[in-house]
């Protein structure tokens, strides 16, 4: 368990040095599911969209966090293909999400240099979704610093079953044959086919499970799961995370 220092100061926020966490070896991809707003939320006797809210500050803090330490990729779960399923004003309210973030924090996520991109089934989100989105994508494209990629509508099952389907076509086309079909010809039919793949998965809330997120590109991500629920998650649990990352050790089937 690193020891924590106080805070020190750098000149835009304070930076948890956490003793033991080797900043030059960090997990390159994070990916996180941000779990537990709802649950935040009631125990405070708030409505649920009083924790998506908090979690939208949080989403602010650990962006300023990994772009500023140096993670590359980072992965945000901020709406699932299943989430259709929650009452009319959740979904609502999870759709507008995005924008107000954007309206905000996009100025600052240019200065930091941070590219904005997303994953998932883009076009039937709603237009002002859309728009806010593909703003930020379109204004953050030259940017080389942290990759934001936001999964908005994302569910791995979909994005699999397209990736068949489009291998498949190309088999009928004739532009490929069965034998042609290799794991690197899958990967490049994903939504993340010119991403590195996660190195860490986060989840918060104690939930241990996947949640239809990155089958694929996880199977050899390490996994850290906490007990806190999203909205009271910081820099410091994000720094605990990437320590005990670093303490394991990763040995994909090997030795
Ligand atoms: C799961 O918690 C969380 C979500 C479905 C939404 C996550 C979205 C955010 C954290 C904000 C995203 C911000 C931006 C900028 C897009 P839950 O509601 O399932 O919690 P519960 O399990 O306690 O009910």
């Amino acid at each position: 368990m690193p020891i924590k220092f106080p805070f020190t100061k750098n000149k835009k926020q304070p930076v948890p040095q956490t003793v033991g966490l080797d900043y030059n070896q960090l997990p390159e991809h994070v990916a996180i599911i941000m779990d537990g707003n709802g649950r935040w939320a009631k125990n405070r006797g708030m409505p649920r969209i009083a924790g998506h809210k908090e979690g939208m500050n949080v989403v602010k803090k650990i962006v300023s966090h990994a772009s500023g330490i140096g993670v590359k990729v980072l992965t945000l779960y901020a709406f699932s293909t299943e989430n259709w399923k929650r009452p009319k004003n959740e979904v609502e309210f999870l759709m507008k999400l995005p924008v107000d973030f954007l309206n905000t924090y996009l100025p600052e996520l240019i200065e930091k240099n941070v590219q904005v991109r997303t994953i998932g089934d883009f076009d039937v989100l709603p237009p002002h979704t859309q728009k806010a989105v593909d703003e930020a994508i379109e204004r953050t494209k030259h940017n080389d610093g942290l990759i934001l990629n936001f999964a908005l509508n994302y569910g791995s099952r979909f994005e699999m079953v397209n990736a068949v389907k489009q291998i498949a076509a190309k088999v009928e086309d004739g532009e490929l044959s069965s034998c042609d079909i290799t794991e690197d010809l899958f990967s490049s039919q994903l939504y993340t086919s010119d991403l590195i793949e996660p190195d860490l998965l986060i989840r918060t809330s104690g939930e241990q499970r996947l949640s239809n997120f990155l089958l694929w590109q996880l199977a050899y991500a390490e996994f850290w799961f906490t007990e806190v629920y999203w909205p009271d998650f910081d820099e410091s649990h994000f720094e605990k995370a990437l320590y005990d990352y670093q303490n394991r050790k990763r040995r994909y089937g090997g030795v």
